[in-house]
């Protein structure tokens, strides 16, 4: 690869990083005026690197993680740098994260490369800010969240998470990341679809698979590459839902409460309704938000659990004895989650230690003061949820597991997996469910071991364990 390519591949790989949140529009709501003339203000304190090329090079010559805390350490909780061709301020303190995302957020717009939006569908909620985002939101929302919406899917979860488990071939390495995406997509289809036909589900995760390919490629358009592979599947995949769509349609009157049937029905506060492609932009929007972060969030808590072995075994402990009051083979239920304590601080951990959405970008749409300081418009914002999880002010001893540390709540907006404010993740309490049915199934009826010597980690986009974690998985003998 020459040099361009390697600039062109580490700055479109840091545009998938910093990927999540997004904006077609101008946001209409009024915004506070500066208190102090904008002369007067400086923006905080930092570097700003090279012309050009600003600061993208050295953070890439390292660990993006050394080079956040490294900033934070010689600047403090509120730093300018010049990353990716963008002037931004990075924001490693609770308050400021707040300020952002919840507080002042109607100063900020999400903001994403054209390339990625075009592969998602520019109407996917997440772009927007607004009306049209708050409309959306609010249906996506109630679809997958709360106990009257979620209980209903525990049994086909468990269903979904027995076959992903019962696929695995007894003792060959497989990669685990690759497994926690099959039972992710499913999971996001179920919650999405409600039951789908066979045919439709293997249509998308074809098309599908080749669109996540070429998001994390370069965007060039050309015949034989893979972004023009993925465009051409983003078509398939449009078609493929419009066919979904229309049969819906149809059958509404006998639909059951799922997330399409939901934007079906939507009707703005003008009694309309939003298009075929508003609907496939969004449903693709939350399949994309929902499989790559709970497949790598589940693929770190294997690895925790495997490296720990008195941890694993009291998680088993807890999770049996929910098992034996099920006769063995029933089914879970609501308020067993209630008796999950431990595994649940186990996912909590997790969360904190890998930090999957490590950071979230947004951009001031006026001149902002925070502080004192000047955020100048057209500025990229950057609260760092990594560095506020990894904070040992907030987490003593942050490298260490321990999940115990969650007997105690955190302090307010020092944890942040699922972001925080307008945009913060309608589908966290789905995540978590679908993470104990899993593990519960796992640490019941199975035992792995991780293969390999190489530590380390990848991003693809989001932070995977090396290569996606190799083990090898082997179905527990009853007395095991
Ligand atoms: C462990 C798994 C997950 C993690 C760590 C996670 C994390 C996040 C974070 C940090 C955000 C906010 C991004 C920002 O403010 O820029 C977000 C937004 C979002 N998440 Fe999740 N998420 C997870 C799973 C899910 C699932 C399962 C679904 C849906 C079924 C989902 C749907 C969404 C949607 C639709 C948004 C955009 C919300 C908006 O813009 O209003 N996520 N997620």
């Amino acid at each position: 690869m020459d040099t361009l390519s390697i600039l062109a591949y580490l700055v479109l790989l840091v545009l998938t990083t910093l990927s999540y949140p997004f904006i077609k529009q101008r946001s209409k709501t009024s915004h506070n005026k500066l208190t102090t003339r904008p002369g007067d203000l400086r923006p905080p304190p930092g570097s700003m690197g090279l012309p050009y090329v600003g600061e993208t090079l050295l953070l890439y010559s390292q660990d993006p993680n050394v080079f956040f805390a490294e900033k934070q350490k010689r600047y403090g909780d509120v730093f300018k740098t010049h990353i990716l061709g963008y002037p931004s301020v990075m924001l490693a303190s609770p308050q400021a994260s707040r300020f952002v995302l919840a507080t002042h957020a109607h100063l900020f717009k999400p903001t994403y490369p054209k390339s990625k939006m075009a592969l998602i569908g520019p109407s996917a909620l997440f772009f927007h800010q607004g009306e049209y985002h708050q409309g959306v939101r609010k249906i996506v929302q109630s679809s997958i969240s709360g106990p009257q919406r979620i209980s209903p899917l525990i049994p086909l979860i468990e269903d979904i998470a027995v076959s992903t488990l019962d696929s695995l071939p007894d003792g060959s390495v497989i990669c685990t990341f690759n497994a926690m995406k099959m039972y992710a997509f499913d999971v996001g289809v179920l919650s999405i679809f409600g039951r789908l036909s066979s045919e439709h589900r293997e249509e998308l995760r074809r098309s599908y698979k080749l669109v996540e390919k070429g998001y994390n490629c370069f965007p060039l358009s050309l015949p034989g590459t893979a972004y023009h592979t993925a465009i051409s599947a983003r078509r398939r995949l449009s078609q493929t839902l419009r066919e979904i769509i229309h049969e819906r349609k149809e059958q509404l009157r006998v639909a059951e409460s799922n997330l399409l049937d939901h934007l079906l029905r939507y009707r703005d506060g003008e009694g309309r309704g939003l298009s075929d492609d508003q609907i496939a932009d969004n449903v693709i929007g939350v399949l994309f938000a929902a499989q790559d972060t709970t497949a790598s969030a589940l693929t770190w808590i294997v690895k925790y659990l495997h490296d720990d072995a008195k941890l694993l075994e009291a998680v088993q402990m807890e999770q049996k004895a929910i098992r034996t009051a099920n006769g063995g083979s029933g089914f879970l239920t609501w308020n067993q989650k209630r008796d999950m304590k431990l595994t649940q601080k186990v996912i909590l951990e997790s969360l904190r230690m890998s930090s999957i959405i490590s950071f979230t970008f947004r951009e001031a749409i006026v001149d902002v003061e925070y502080n004192g300081y000047l955020i100048p418009k057209g500025w990229k914002v950057m609260p760092l949820f990594r560095n506020l999880h990894h904070n040992p002010s907030f987490f003593p001893d942050p490298q260490k597991f321990d999940p115990s540390r969650f007997e105690i709540v955190p302090k307010p907006n020092t944890f942040t997996p699922f972001g925080s404010g307008v945009h913060a993740c309608p589908g966290n309490e789905l995540a978590k469910l679908e993470i104990l049915i899993f593990l519960h199934h796992l640490v019941t009826k199975f035992r792995w071991e991780v293969t390999g010597s190489e530590i380390g980690i990848q991003y693809g986009p989001f932070p995977i364990p090396l290569h996606g974690l190799p083990a090898r998985y082997w179905r527990a003998t009853p007395c095991a």
